[in-house]
């Protein structure tokens, strides 16, 4: 059954998360935003292309003013400005205006990408997201955060840009393969150990239905982890303080992605970061060893790497500096006082990130002891 979940911004209705699984109630949706009379570009990647695209453009054909797709390669090395202007050229030559609409069908890739296209053409139209990746479904598609890497920089170039939808069919899920489907998952798990000790119990409990991508459960576990993410955004859209939670894991995180030259998924390189912020958390005494430990190997059954071979740490812990979460010299660093509840801690030392780095390191010497 479908549900809805709406999310607010400064304190007044936004958009609203449809969870569902199918494309059947996409029109309605589209119509209740006045779509049957506005041109509609549906921007999407040559993978989820392949599974979707005709339908989605099938849906909207003789519906509305215009329906057009435009297409680019798969990939995060695509997510930059040299894509983003394909687009804007795309839009030109359609005849798009300032009331036509963007429909972000995709991935964490397409919905950043295509948002920041939104939120730039013209100086802004609207835009819809339809994300068809549980990285994309649990966390990039909600909050309005859009961007495209730039010089090998992550997100550094963006715009905050609500979307007027976010439409999940649940099904496109059965389309991931697993390295893809649970390296979204990690951002799930960090909804839960940042927020809601139950949606973490909850998780293991559902590990078996999880994997085995049980739509009913998937569907809860989505209602529930978007109910994290609305409630740290809804009261810090623009991350002048509480919405830095969300960026548990991705201070090193990020590094690794960067020092892999994204050869890992962001998802797998997330897991590696929270276990390394776990680590931090239980040497300052936040956390006991025991959660430590728990929360370490908690990632395991999900598929996750809690460990990573080939890796510099010295040069892990000075990508760390080259973060966004860098303010005024310092870096703003997320770890858990508990599971359930991440604060935002200043007084993390390089020698306490190196530490980290060595504890997820899987050295050469480790193989051989
Ligand atoms: N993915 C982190 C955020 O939306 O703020």
């Amino acid at each position: 059954m479908s549900e809805r979940l709406p999310i607010l911004y400064n304190k007044k209705p936004c958009y609203d998360i449809v969870f569902t699984q199918s494309f059947d109630e996409l029109w309605d949706e589209l119509k209740a935003l006045g779509c049957d009379g506005k041109r509609l570009c549906i921007v999407t990647d040559s993978r989820v292309d392949g599974f979707y695209g005709n339908e989605i453009l099938g849906i909207l054909k003789d519906r509305c003013l215009k329906a057009v797709k435009y297409v680019f390669p798969n990939g995060e090395e695509n997510k930059n400005l040299d894509t983003v202007k394909g687009v804007y050229r795309f839009l030109i030559e359609e005849g798009f205006d300032r009331k036509d609409m963007l429909i972000a069908l995709g991935g964490g890739v397409v919905g950043d990408l295509t948002g920041y296209a939104a939120a730039t053409y013209l100086r802004g139209v609207d835009f819809v997201q339809v994300p068809t990746t549980l990285l994309a479904q649990a966390d990039s598609s909600i909050g309005g955060k859009t961007g495209v890497d730039f010089d090998g920089y992550k997100n550094m170039v963006g715009a905050f840009k609500m979307p007027r939808l976010v439409y999940m069919n649940l099904a496109t899920l059965s389309t991931l393969d697993d390295r893809q489907f649970f390296s979204g998952f990690a951002e799930v798990m960090k909804h839960g150990l940042i927020r809601d000790s139950l949606f973490y119990e909850w998780l293991i409990e559902n590990m078996y239905e999880i994997c085995e991508r049980d739509l009913n459960v998937l569907q809860e576990m989505l209602q529930r982890s978007c109910s994290v993410k609305k409630m740290v955004v809804e009261k810090d859209p623009t991350e002048q303080g509480e919405r830095a939670l969300l960026n548990y894991g991705h201070t090193i995180g990020h590094a690794v992605e960067k020092y892999k030259n994204f050869a890992l998924y962001h998802g797998e390189c997330v897991a590696l970061g929270c276990v390394a912020a776990a680590y931090i958390s239980w040497k300052k005494e936040l956390l006991s060893m025991d959660e430590y430990y728990e929360i370490r190997d908690m990632f395991v059954p999900f598929n996750l790497p809690i460990s990573i071979e080939g890796i510099e740490p010295r040069e892990i812990v000075r990508l760390t500096k080259s973060d966004k979460k860098m303010e005024g010299g310092t870096l703003k660093f997320v770890l858990l006082k508990k599971i359930g509840k991440a604060v935002i801690d200043r007084t993390v030392t390089e020698e306490e990130i190196l530490n980290a780095v060595n504890e997820i390191y899987f050295s050469e010497e480790d193989a051989h002891e």
